[in-house]
């Protein structure tokens, strides 16, 4: 059986002394059988992960420069992620890629960078609104898996997952319903399992993310298809993250 998969994206709220206090609940909460995960901004990673470290909750960089080192005025480099305790990564999150620009090679060069160095890749997928009304979504999905992962072979993937976030229900309270979802996971897990031959104990989740919520997690994570939820708003408080991290558990 696979362990499910939550991962909270605080994306740019909370400040330093917020981010501690929600990671304290959460370490206190004390659940087995899940990898809980936390993505807070820059300022408040190496105070989680002071926070955390005797904990199984994981934490997460929202993003990083596909360089290691160099004048890059205002970027963070993966190492630095790493140095800071950071063992997952988000990358090509639909706001990186709509808000700056982001690319499916900049997002391979990031998958490289992050599976070389032992860190879990998060790669986001999804189509747009307009791409699905116009019988687009598989095409696109495609299109971002294969380029997102170019070059990547079986062996050299230690740990990866997909979330599968539709542009179009990020932020928006329109959730994908369990079918679209399971659609599109099962296309997903066919390109990595069937076409691009990868292993099967490489473990990769496939995670949903797309207005996630107390109310709509139930029906969603138990389909077997969904191996957890990729969670912006909900995130943010904890009785909506704790009831999506326990409904990931329940059958
Ligand atoms: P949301 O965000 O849950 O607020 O829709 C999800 C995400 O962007 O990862």
């Amino acid at each position: 059986m696979t362990t499910p998969l939550v991962i909270g994206n605080w994306k740019m709220n909370m400040l330093a002394s917020e981010a501690c206090h929600l990671a304290q609940s959460l370490v206190d909460m004390s659940v087995d059988g899940v990898d809980v995960v936390v993505a807070p901004p820059f300022t408040s990673l190496y105070a989680v992960s002071q926070i955390i470290k005797n904990s199984r909750l994981g934490l997460a960089g929202q993003n990083f420069h596909s360089e290691t080192k160099g004048a890059y005025t205002g970027e963070v480099s993966l190492e630095m992620l790493k140095d800071v305790g950071c063992g997952y990564v988000l990358i090509g999150h639909s706001e990186r890629r709509q808000l700056f620009g982001e690319s499916d090679a900049d997002v391979n060069k990031k998958v490289h960078l992050a599976l070389h160095m032992g860190i879990t890749a998060v790669v986001c997928i999804g189509e747009t609104q307009e791409q699905r009304a116009s019988g687009e979504t598989l095409s696109v999905i495609e299109t971002q898996l294969q380029q997102g992962l170019v070059g990547l072979s079986g062996e050299s993937i230690t740990h990866l997952a997909i979330a599968y976030e539709p542009v179009w229900a990020i932020g928006t309270g329109l959730n994908a319903t369990p079918e679209q979802a399971v659609e599109i996971h099962k296309y997903i897990r066919n390109f990595l399992f069937e076409s691009q031959g990868f292993s099967k104990k490489i473990g990769a989740r496939i995670i949903y993310g797309g207005s996630v919520t107390p109310e709509n997690c139930k029906e969603l994570l138990r389909e077997e298809e969904i191996d957890g939820a990729l969670v912006g708003g909900a995130s943010l408080n904890f009785e909506s993250f704790y009831a999506i991290i326990k409904s990931s558990l329940e059958p």
